[in-house]
């Protein structure tokens, strides 16, 4: 009987350490927005894939295990408790999780230099370049290493050359696999991408690691949607694709001051160009500017490459959307100023959401940081309220400098002093309350619905209404009582005699 035991215990072991053995491994350095939320869905599509998430940040993994995920990101939470524990691992583990897997994404912040060659525009690669030294340190089998961070064209090559001189004999393979996902809808983007793109070297070991890659994406992804390039083009169309979308937001921005000087309309006249099916409607929403983590830098990325390259005349193409987004956010600050009688000084001005787009907290880049920093700079009072953002992050965004963010937490440079004319409120009414004017700065869909009759009751008169996304009815408004402004909307009589020169 014993006998029997030993022998079916020995089988099961066997059968354990030969599925064990088959079981491909995945390992993702960085659990940020973009590896967790690609990581977590990845694990759920692919049951027989054993993914592992590590980062060097203690906090971020712990809240990663626990109930309290360090992103909000609609179906995220559901998505993780189906998968975490099975085939899915957070930790803070490192090399081991690095040296046991077959493929190692790589998706750790890629900040803007802020000091030497190519300041406020090329990329640091220092957090990549201690990866893959890293990864070259700690492995004792092949592997294949995925750039999922943006980073400038032609990083593969540095990246290879780091991983093939320490290789100790080992063969890399570097895939580019560029991330397409959108904050708020990162879980539908992942389950239903238009496509993914998996660029690699084009010999035959190079298109055997993009063939691995792809049968992990063919899990869910219809093989159409699936596309493959060489290195250079899957890091460039990264680029490209995100200052198309920056493009469309800076030409409609810049329409919204033609319209607000000629008595246009410009939610009109998106929905007219939209209906050209060769433009198409999306992505054509009049705003205070775009924000979030990449649009930006990676037009600077783009702006830098094209300058490197020897092409000035387009580097200045590019540079313009950016010029047209802080012009949008300069304008959206003077239009409040002048409103109220050229002087913000001291006046209570309610914020009403602070995260870069609805549907997450993140609040990297978010216009408004430089709308609230313009009324600070015209002294002032801010009662802010977000769904989503916490005061300490207000604080810390408030007090960073440009580009600072783009660190792992604990190493964000940080202004000891808080920024005193600034609250936080977890409420709209008590935001609004007794103040001068508000400011909408986030599409959040609570605040359409909103009691703005209750609000105007509150307020002190004359009440402004700042409207930065173009999402109450500016009529019913006018109606309580309130001025309006609308980016790109015909203008409140109020408001003509005050033109807003950025
Ligand atoms: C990240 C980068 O910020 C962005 O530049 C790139 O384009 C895509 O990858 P995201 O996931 O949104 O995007 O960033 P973030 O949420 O800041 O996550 C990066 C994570 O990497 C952080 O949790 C950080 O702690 C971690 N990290 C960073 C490491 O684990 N090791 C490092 O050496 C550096
Ligand atoms: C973007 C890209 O869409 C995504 O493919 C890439 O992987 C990362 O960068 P994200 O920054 O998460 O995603 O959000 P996105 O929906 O693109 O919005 C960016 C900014 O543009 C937001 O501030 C948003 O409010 C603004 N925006 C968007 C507008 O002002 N008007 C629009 O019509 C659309």
């Amino acid at each position: 009987m014993v006998f029997t035991i030993m022998v079916f215990e020995y089988l099961l072991l066997l059968f354990q350490v030969v599925v064990y053995k088959n079981k491909m491994k995945i390992c993702c350095i960085g659990a940020g927005y973009v590896g967790g939320p690609t990581m977590a869905v990845i694990a759920l599509k692919c049951p027989d894939i054993e993914v592992a998430v590590v980062d060097i940040s203690v906090p971020r993994i712990a809240a990663w295990n626990s109930d309290q995920l360090p992103i909000y990101e609609p179906g995220l939470d559901g998505v993780v408790k189906e998968c975490r524990g099975r085939n899915l691992f957070f930790s803070t583990d490192v090399e081991k999780h690095v040296r046991e897997a077959d493929i190692v994404f790589v998706s750790v912040n890629t900040p803007t230099k802020t000091r030497g060659l190519g300041a406020g525009k090329a990329a640091d690669l220092t957090y990549w370049e201690s990866a893959a030294r890293m990864i070259a340190d700690v492995s004792k089998s092949d592997k294949i290493v995925v750039e999922k961070s943006t980073v400038p064209v032609k990083t593969a090559e540095a990246i290879e050359k780091i991983l093939t001189h320490n290789s100790k004999g080992i063969k890399f393979q570097i895939l580019s696999n560029p991330e397409f996902l959108a904050e708020g809808t990162a879980i539908q983007d992942l389950f239903n991408p238009d496509r993914v793109l998996i660029g690699g070297r084009e010999t035959p070991e190079g298109n055997k690691a993009v063939q691995a890659l792809k049968e992990v994406y063919a899990h869910w992804v219809p093989e159409e949607r699936i596309l493959t390039t060489n290195l250079w083009s899957a890091e460039l169309s990264k680029l490209a694709a995100n200052a198309f979308l920056a493009q469309r937001i800076s030409s409609v921005n810049a329409m919204s001051a033609l319209c607000e000087a000629t008595g246009a309309d410009v939610t009109q006249v998106s929905y007219a160009v939209g209906k050209d099916t060769r433009i198409g409607p999306k992505f054509l929403n009049a705003s205070v500017g775009f924000g979030g983590s990449c649009f930006q830098k990676d037009i600077l990325n783009l702006v830098y490459i094209c300058e490197c390259n020897g092409l000035p005349e387009v580097a200045e193409y590019w540079k313009q959307v950016i010029k047209i987004n802080d012009y949008q956010k300069n304008r959206f600050v003077n239009r409040v100023v002048s409103s109220m009688f050229n002087t913000v000084s001291n006046k209570k001005i309610a914020i009403l959401g602070f995260a870069f787009k609805k549907d997450t907290g993140d609040t990297r880049e978010t216009p408004a940081i430089d709308v609230c920093k313009g009324l600070l700079g015209d002294k002032a009072r801010l009662s802010i309220y977000d769904p989503q953002v916490t005061e300490d992050q207000v604080q810390r965004d408030l007090s960073m400098n440009k580009f600072d963010w783009d660190h792992p937490l604990h190493l964000q440079p940080m202004s000891p002093t808080t920024v005193k004319q600034v609250s936080c409120v977890w409420d709209a009414y008590e935001a609004t309350k007794d103040a001068h004017g508000i400011c909408i700065l986030t599409e959040w869909d609570e605040f359409k619905k909103l009691d703005f009759k209750r609000i105007y009751d509150n307020m002190q008169k004359p009440a402004f209404v700042f409207d930065g996304r173009n999402i109450v009815n500016a009529d019913e408004l006018r109606e309580i009582g309130f001025i309006v402004y609308s980016i790109g909307k015909p203008l409140d009589p109020w408001l003509k005699d005050m033109p807003a020169v950025a």
